[in-house]
């Protein structure tokens, strides 16, 4: 009989307990697909004891992850623990330089040292696979690196934090603040543990830069990803944008221009009858526009037990069957530095100011608007008090640049009563 492949799967958490659950439950459905066996031999997490709701019995236990990574008795090392640095990262290293390959969801890591550990695997023949880091359960890996492969990428554009979706449309949906919404998301367990990394857009930029790796053939940049959080989104603005017939969402853009990579995760108003727009609670979405294909949606579960271990499984039994891509699709000493583009297409923004009531204030704003080449679209005041009227403003498309011009003008003059709001409108 085919020699098993087996699996050391280091962290029992949320993913980890789904992929042995898969392991166990299809055993006979993964070794028909991958042409052999796929067994657990041994597994690591912080606490032996804990009742993981599975029977761990049959497995070899190591409190150090490196420990696992180094077994003669793993083929595969499955990292599932998280983390940029510490024992995700030494326990890879591990694993690569005792010739296994790895399979992992940590985007964290990837978007930090994917381009090093992909050099260290590649350099001794192995693979380190991340299906699962990216948007969930979608195959969003293997299609830009697979079934997209005969493509030049013209854009990746999508909702990648399941978190900061849910929040959105949950205030949309219940008429609620961001506060209160993020506190039912942290209840229902939505956060990550720095819940930062959700809200601050930063999780979903670790995928971006990833995905924009895969696409345009680069090192991952992470650093040139231009990120914005939701947390100043408030239920004016979402609540404005629908009365304009627009949704918030966090949306993700990557796009090779001539002055360089795009790479932005930032708040945008989509219309709200697009794809993007009808997304609802934690799904995630990623639209992929490529010269020969035209465009293409994917749509899923982005985290959670099931959609994550299934992506981590289809890695699995891509080792297993013996199909080995390239971390970032091509080897990964191939990946070319590229310089970051600092402004991308003009575009209609919402502006959202709070301005004093007081004569003159509003002429004020228009001026600098006029000053910075701003042409202004749609106007509204509305639900003025005592001290402060909020002034909604839709622009005609313009530049960055010239929207920075106008955004740092208004500091220079004294009528208003709050830091503004600047988001792009994406006509998607
Ligand atoms: P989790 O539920 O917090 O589980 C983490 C596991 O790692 C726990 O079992 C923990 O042990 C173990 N661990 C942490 N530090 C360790 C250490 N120093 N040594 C040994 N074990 C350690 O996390 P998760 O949600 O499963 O996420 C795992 C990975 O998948 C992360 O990279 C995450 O970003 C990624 N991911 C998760 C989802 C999702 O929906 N949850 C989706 C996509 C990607 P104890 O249980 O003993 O504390
Ligand atoms: N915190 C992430 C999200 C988990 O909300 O999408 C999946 O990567």
């Amino acid at each position: 009989m085919t020699q098993p492949l087996r699996l050391g799967i280091a962290g029992l958490g949320t993913v980890g307990i789904g992929v042995i659950k898969i392991v166990r439950q299809k055993a006979n459905l993964l070794a028909s697909r991958s042409g052999r066996p796929i067994e657990i031999t041994a597994i690591s997490a912080r606490d032996r004891s804990k009742d993981r709701g599975v029977n761990l019995a049959d497995y070899a236990w190591e409190d150090d992850p490196v420990k696992l990574a180094q077994r003669d008795d793993v083929d595969v090392f499955v990292e599932l623990m998280g983390g940029s640095t510490g024992p995700a990262k030494d326990s890879i290293e591990a694993a690569i330089a005792a010739g296994k390959d790895v399979v992992t969801a940590n985007k964290a890591l990837l978007a930090v040292h994917g381009q090093a550990l992909a050099e260290a695997a590649e350099a001794e023949d192995h693979v380190i696979r991340f299906e699962a880091a990216v948007a969930g359960g979608i195959p969003v890996v293997k299609s830009l690196t697979e079934g997209l492969a005969g493509n030049d990428i013209e854009r990746v554009v999508g909702v990648m934090n399941g978190t900061c979706n849910y929040i959105l449309t949950r205030m949309e949906n219940a008429g609620l603040p961001y506060d209160a919404v993020f506190e039912e998301a942290n209840q229902l367990g939505y956060l990550e543990a720095d819940p930062t990394l959700d809200v601050g857009g930063i999780d979903a930029g670790h995928k971006l830069a990833l995905l924009a790796s895969i696409a345009y053939g680069t090192k991952v940049n992470f650093d040139g990803v231009h990120l914005e959080g939701i947390q100043r989104v408030t239920i004016e603005d979402i609540e404005q944008a629908a009365d304009m017939g627009f949704r918030v969402k966090l949306l993700g853009v990557a796009q090779m221009t001539g002055r360089g990579l795009v790479q932005r995760m930032t708040p945008c108003l989509v219309p709200a009858s697009s794809p993007f727009g009808q997304l609802q609670n934690a799904t995630n979405m990623v639209m992929i526009e490529g010269d020969n294909v035209g465009q293409i949606v994917l749509r899923g579960a982005g985290a959670g037990e099931g959609p994550t271990a299934s992506a981590v499984m289809g890695d699995v039994i891509d080792i297993a069957r013996g199909t080995r891509v390239s971390t970032f699709g091509q080897p990964a000493s191939s990946l070319r530095d590229v310089k970051s583009a600092a402004v991308s297409s003009p575009a209609a923004y919402y502006l959202r100011l709070a301005l004093e009531d007081k004569p003159g204030a509003l002429a004020k704003i228009a001026t600098i608007l006029g000053e910075s080449g701003i042409s202004i679209d749609r106007m509204r005041q509305y639900g003025h008090d005592n001290t402060s009227a909020p002034v909604i403003i839709v622009t005609h498309k313009t530049d960055r640049q010239s929207l920075d011009n106008a955004l740092a003008g208004f500091q220079n003059i004294d009528v208003l009563t709050t830091e503004p709001v600047a988001i792009r409108i994406e006509t998607l």
